[in-house]
């Protein structure tokens, strides 16, 4: 199934809830939330009080993307706050198993993250335990920055495993996903599609999450 999950790091933040709203009426299935900690990326944004206020906005769940170093000593809070799925860079989890555990004991679905220059390798121990896997088409840090094409066959390498393997996570794509790549990523299989510049960065969020999310539709069906 296709979600759209409108990344909040675009919206115009003095009128968070209007706009959230706006996105969800236009068909989102997920809201992401980008959490930057100004050292494993080059930005700073928000944290767990953000996070409640949204929880009173949207009864959708709340992707919280950490991309912080240290992510056990805030996944409670997160988790606290009202965060449905949490998920965490590979890159920044020296103990990934045990930070995946820890998303799951606070009743999180529990995702990984990869940045462009890691390969889906570097999660062949971890993708039993997973609830889903996003993939980066961007470095991370910021948004409405270019599509990087490499991610498509991440997103193919990590379907075929997942058949191979018997398993059911989710595929999640985050990074440049615009009305001009998405039909690329759907056919490529990522079923969750992340979208901050093209949903809040011009024009009306809700006709926006519209167009993009018929756009995926389609390429989903022409897909089988
Ligand atoms: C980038 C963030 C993304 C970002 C995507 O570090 O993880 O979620 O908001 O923005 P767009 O869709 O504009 O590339
Ligand atoms: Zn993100």
């Amino acid at each position: 199934m296709i979600e759209l999950a409108p990344s909040i790091l675009s919206a115009d933040f003095a009128r968070l809830g209007e706009q959230v709203r706006a996105a969800c009426d236009g068909g989102a299935g997920v809201v992401h939330v980008d959490i930057m900690d100004g050292h494993f990326v080059p930005n700073l944004t928000i944290g767990p009080p953000v996070v409640k206020s949204l929880r009173q906005v949207t009864k959708l769940p709340l992707d919280c993307h950490l991309m912080i170093e240290n992510p056990d000593d805030f996944i409670p809070a997160f988790a606290d706050a009202g965060a449905d799925w949490i998920s965490v860079h590979q890159e920044a989890c020296r103990h990934l198993n045990r930070t995946l555990h820890l998303i799951k004991s606070h009743d999180c679905r529990a995702g990984v993250v990869i940045n462009p220059a890691t390969p889906v390798d570097t999660l062949a121990e971890v993708l039993d335990i997973v609830d889903y896997v996003l993939v980066m088409s961007v470095n991370p840090g910021f948004g409405g920055q270019k599509f990087i094409p490499a991610a498509l066959h991440k997103i193919r390498g990590l379907a075929e495993l997942r058949s191979q393997r018997g398993r059911n996570y989710r595929i999640e794509v985050d990074g440049g996903v615009a009305l001009d790549t998405v039909a690329d990523v759907v056919r490529a299989g990522a079923e969750i599609l992340v979208a901050g510049n093209a949903v809040f960065g011009n024009g009306d969020p809700r006709k926006n999450a519209e167009g993009l999310l018929k756009a995926a539709t389609e390429a989903a069906l022409l897909k089988v």
